[in-house]
């Protein structure tokens, strides 16, 4: 039993903290010294320069806050600069690595307004991998309340270099293809003629979701981010058709950004970098940059895989939510995926449509009938259900779909988490499904409805909400259609998993035309997961002719099919990170297949991961050491194009000998030609070794290393 992150190891070492030498010109530098922040006040207004190998990757931005009651803008006066260093260590309770470097410069400035004398903090911490820095306003008279009008930070690029982004203020939240342009050219009319029609009705300004990376044509990878979004609302990147950006905050429905009062601090913002993709997709600063963790027993808390009562609803399109006779969470059938995750050692089984809620309307606009996440439908007996899991040994995973009828779930959420416990659900998917992403519905102090925007600050408080709740109960979440992950799993890590990007889903409902091309989970490992595990689902066998035309005919719908093969497939279950992962087809596709083996070794929790290669939206190759074992495992995935890459062995470790179980598309395969066939053989290697994966279009290769 593991109790709570521990720092493990701590040299914690103030170089030097002063609070003299007060300029207008301050420098810091990362501890390899390969980044180097010119922090400096020209004119009473602040900004920073940013350097990484000499050269500048950031022109000179400005940073400052605007609010109802004082700026903090112009008229600034530096009163005190502390510098110091420190360097720990700590270990997560589960994660892609179990030991994390927190090693950092940093630097507090203290700045006064000479118009109204508030003061202000700014903090910088310079990594290796990367800048963060934060704004803080202590108490001080006159503060006690206050309102965020705007934010002024600004990430001015040196080079307009091409850019992996997707849009915000849209009506799909996070789940959108990436679309690849200049900085400059960021704007929906080539978002439109790109990747998917947004020419309708446009609300906000022209701007993106973090967080958001481009590459410089010298190779080094830059992504844009914030750690720790707490009290605050989600910071997004307005774009102006130059390679400038700047903060932009989604506001309540007035039009103010944070409703706060003092003490107050910001979440960092974050400017991760690595000399190239794969370096930046090991990045581990937006961790570093949240608390500790503040749940004292983490015991509960279990990384694990998972099936469910899912796919025949959203891929294949047999059963259905509600109720009927297609209704999919009927208590004899749950029982059979009960005894198939037993049998195969599954730690869960995902039961969506277990309770009331779904038979009107419940998509996609926050109203219809209301949820109820403690009542069970009829046909779903939950104490037989509870009781026959325990005895396989097996848990069930709850679902919250929630509609975005947010009053309704905050109403329940006490009740619906202890009808958890008492059911041994130690895991709740939740979801928060509106096709419109100003339309959650809010009922004001003055009783009139208000509709807020999916990422404004009443939902980053709402999902905090659920997170402490569920924690309370001993609950983990994997949140679908949720804020973007900041790296709060460090603070609370029942914070298990989320959606907040296109996963498998698409691939279900989606037709041809609609679905996640090729390239998507190429993408996705320098964007998106940058900031935490995804709940992509992967592991569809069933790849071609899966799904019916509707629930009561049965009939091939042959416009759909997954982009995929069943080695990349088996690939994604290293590639995409998570601490729970569901094996996502339905379980007659499993029975009996030699690929099955796979998912159930592939562990979930690693001692130590490294990204090999990767170049974005094109390939990328991820090796990880579970933490149990000496087991290695590699995955590797290609965009529509065929390519070989080779790699060298060294991660393994010296000495030893190894049998790798491959398994791979065959050569003249891909997704398009052979999708469902894959080879599977036994290679001997050693650490000195080299190997050439090869893969078809669209394919993929997953391996395990065992010592022999
Ligand atoms: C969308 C989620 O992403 C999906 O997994 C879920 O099945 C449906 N909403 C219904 O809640
Ligand atoms: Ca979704």
């Amino acid at each position: 039993m593991r109790i709570k992150i521990q720092v493990i190891s701590i040299f914690f070492m103030i170089i030097f903290s002063s609070s003299c030498g007060v300029t207008n010109k301050n420098k810091i530098k990362s501890p390899d010294n390969s980044i180097i922040a010119d922090i400096e006040l020209e004119n009473g207004i602040l900004s920073y320069t940013l350097f990484k190998n000499k050269k500048v990757i950031i022109d000179k931005s400005v940073l400052g806050l605007k609010t109802d009651k004082f700026d903090f803008f112009d008229n600034l006066v530096i009163t005190d600069a502390s510098f110091s260093k420190s360097n720990s260590e700590w270990e997560q309770v589960w994660g892609e690595q179990k030991i994390i470097e927190d090693n950092y410069s940093q630097l507090i400035l203290t700045l006064k307004s000479s118009i109204n004398s508030f003061q202000m903090l700014v903090h910088f911490r310079l990594y290796n991998d990367g800048l963060g820095f934060r704004y803080e306003i202590e108490s001080q008279s006159g503060l006690d309340s206050f309102n965020i009008l705007d934010e002024l930070t600004e990430f001015n690029f040196s080079e307009d270099s091409p850019s992996w982004w997707i849009p915000a203020y849209a009506y799909r939240r996070y789940e959108f293809l990436y679309a690849n342009t200049l900085i400059s050219e960021i704007n929906r009319d080539n978002y439109s003629e790109l990747v998917e029609d947004l020419t309708g009705d446009r609300l906000g300004p022209e701007a993106v979701q973090t967080p958001f990376t481009t590459q410089r044509k010298d190779g080094l990878t830059i992504a844009v981010h914030e750690a720790n979004l707490t009290n605050y609302s989600s910071m997004t990147l307005k774009a102006n058709g130059t390679k400038y950006m700047e903060c932009d905050l989604i506001p309540w429905s007035d039009g103010i950004k944070v409703r706060t009062q003092a003490p107050f601090i910001s979440p960092w913002r974050t400017i991760l970098i690595g000399e190239n993709p794969a370096d930046l997709a090991m990045s581990t600063m937006t961790l570093n940059l949240n608390e500790p963790n503040k749940l004292e027993d983490t015991s509960w808390i279990k990384p694990g895989k998972y099936i469910g009562l899912w796919w025949e609803m959203i891929g294949t399109n047999q059963s259905s939510w509600g109720s009927g006779i297609h209704h999919g969470a009927k208590t004899d059938r749950v029982k059979e995926y009960i005894d198939f995750g037993s049998k195969y050692g599954f730690d869960g089984v995902l039961v969506e449509g277990w309770n009331l809620g779904w038979d009107e309307d419940w998509c996609c606009t926050g109203e219809g009938e209301k949820f109820e996440f403690y009542k069970p439908h009829p046909e779903f007996n939950n104490k037989e259900i509870a009781k026959y899991a325990a005895e396989k040994g097996i848990r069930i995973i709850g679902h919250h779909e929630t509609g975005t009828q947010i009053s309704n779930y905050e109403r329940q959420l006490d009740s619906a988490f202890s009808y958890c416990q008492e059911n041994g659900i130690r895991v709740v998917k939740t979801g928060y499904v509106n096709d419109g992403s100003q339309n959650i519905k809010r009922i004001g102090e003055d009783g009139i409805l208000y509709k807020e925007w999916h990422h404004g600050q009443y939902m980053v408080e709402h999902f905090r909400k659920v997170l402490e709740t569920a924690a309370k109960y001993e609950v983990s979440i994997v949140v679908h259609e949720p804020i973007k992950d900041t790296g709060l799993r460090r603070t609370f890590p029942n914070m298990i998993s989320r959606e907040g990007a296109r996963g498998q889903e698409f691939n279900g409902f989606m037709s041809i035309e609609g679905n996640n091309k090729p390239n998507h989970t190429t993408i996705l490992p320098f964007t998106r997961l940058l900031s935490s595990p995804m709940d992509y689902t992967p592991g569809i066998f069933n790849l071609k002719e899966y799904r019916y035309n509707s629930q009561s005919d049965r009939t091939i719908n042959k416009n759909h099919q997954i982009p995929s093969t069943i080695a990349k497939e088996l690939a994604l279950y290293v590639v995409i990170y998570a601490p729970v992962q569901m094996a996502a087809d339905l379980p007659k596709h499993y029975e009996g297949h030699p690929a099955f083996q796979f998912i159930l070794d592939v562990p979930t929790n690693w001692e130590k991961t490294i990204v090999l290669n990767g170049e974005i939206g094109q390939y990328v190759t991820t090796v990880r050491k579970d933490i149990n074992s000496e087991d290695w495992y590699l995955g590797s995935i290609t965009n529509e194009k065929y390519r070989e890459l080779e790699i060298e062995l060294s991660f393994l470790e010296k000495d030893l000998e190894y049998t790798a179980t491959v398994y791979k598309d065959p050569k003249d395969g891909g997704w398009k030609k052979k999708p469902e066939k894959i080879d599977i053989a036994e290679i001997s290697f050693k650490k000195d070794d080299t190997y050439r994966i090869i893969l078809p279009e669209g394919g993929g290769q997953a391996i395990r290393f065992t010592v022999k």
